[in-house]
């Protein structure tokens, strides 16, 4: 992709850009502006189960820690002197997620966002760059921190993105912000990278079938969750892209019945071999929790099948080898990460910028609304 670019721009990358991942989960936003050429030094997470498969697939150092404790001493020494200094961060997104209505100013994880723009004034990174749901745009707490990169002089850009649309085989809109002190800065278009909407049959289609239950010999995270009598029947029922209404009404669920369900079409549902993927959530492993029923074989898709959707290239390692995977754990991590692909995107934005703009510009910030 990165070369792709270059001659597209005519960009020769020559000043080296290091980054720093917070909240950086099993990487796949570091691998991601990896594979575009940044040096991730560092990604700083809470949660000891993404150390393995962050460092295992990743050139970075791990940090188990809480980003609220972190000082900005702990993070400066990754950064090197005469490169240009990132800092990532995905603060987590439940608290945004459509389903939490509750969410309200005082939650705790809102405070995780301040603490990313804490160390951001106190490294004065030269970027940085945040990914989370759609919804936070609407949150105070966003034009807060919008705010606060442009008072100490950041240009900023951010713009809700969906993930198909550069190449990526999953419908998921996300917001990506960029901000610079070096000149304004803007997430590279979906043209510039000229990929091709990219379907489920693509992605998956050659994996090794599997039936309900069953774990593959040669990939681990090729396994899937064991399926109910009744939820056999449901998928051998289902067709792929239908919903749940497709079905005979004995198999249909007492609450999907009742008038307040019935609008809840969007679980037990097999996805399209020639479509692109839903949005892969923390819970894709599940046939009951989403359109994540395979398209022909009669069970949920595995974990290996949910990270590709995400884009981790198929060999991620993400427990080591001879440790049993934890379903739950591992679905969960692979549920909340950054598309590795859409790190790619977001680190050959960066890199283009870094390029066309020489030097530095003590400009005021200025910011580019959403398009
Ligand atoms: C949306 S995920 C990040 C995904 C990651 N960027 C990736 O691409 O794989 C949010 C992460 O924040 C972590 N987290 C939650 N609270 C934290 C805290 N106080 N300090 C550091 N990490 C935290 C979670 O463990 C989770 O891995």
């Amino acid at each position: 992709m990165r070369k792709k670019l270059q001659a597209r721009s005519g960009a020769t990358y020559r000043r080296k850009v290091y980054a720093v991942d917070l909240f950086c989960g099993v990487g796949g936003l570091t691998n991601g502006l990896q594979r575009a050429g940044i040096d991730v030094r560092l990604g700083v997470d809470i949660d000891p189960a993404c150390e393995f498969p962050y460092t295992a697939n990743n050139e970075a150092k791990f940090l188990l820690k809480s980003v609220e404790d972190l000082e900005a001493e702990e993070v400066r020494s990754f950064y090197r002197k005469n490169g240009i200094k990132l800092l990532a961060g995905c603060a987590p997104c439940q608290t945004f997620s459509m389903y939490n209505q509750k969410a309200t100013d005082s939650d705790k994880r809102w405070w995780l966002l301040r603490q990313f723009s804490r160390l951001v004034e106190e490294l004065s990174p030269d970027l940085v760059t945040m990914e989370n749901v759609p919804r936070l745009i609407e949150q105070n707490v966003f034009k807060e921190f919008v705010e606060s990169l442009e008072a100490v002089g950041y240009s900023v850009n951010y713009r809700i993105v969906n993930c198909a649309d550069y190449g990526m085989p999953q419908q998921r809109n996300r917001l990506v912000l960029l901000a610079s002190k070096l000149g304004p800065i803007e997430l590279l278009s979906p043209s510039d990278f000229g990929e091709k909407p990219r379907t489920v049959r693509e992605v998956i289609g050659s994996l090794p079938p599997l039936s309900a239950g069953e774990s593959c010999e040669k990939d681990p995270l090729h396994q899937c969750s064991a399926l109910s009598e009744i939820n056999l029947r449901r998928i051998k029922a289902s067709r792929p892209g239908g919903t749940w209404r497709d079905w005979p009404n004995e198999l249909v669920a007492d609450c999907h019945k009742k008038k307040s369900g019935k609008s809840y079409q969007s679980v037990y549902g097999r996805m399209s071999w020639e479509k692109s993927a839903p949005t892969m959530t923390t819970q894709f492993f599940g046939f009951g929790n989403g359109r994540f029923g395979h398209p022909e074989q009669d069970r949920a898709i595995s974990l290996r099948e949910g990270a590709i959707i995400q884009s981790f290239p198929p060999n991620y390692a993400f427990t080591p080898p001879g440790e049993s995977v934890c379903q739950k754990v591992i679905g969960r991590l692979i549920g909340n990460a950054v598309p590795v692909k859409l790190g790619e995107v977001i680190g050959a934005s960066v890199l283009a910028h870094v390029s066309r703009t020489p030097k530095r510009s003590s400009k005021a910030g200025r910011r580019s609304r959403p398009q």
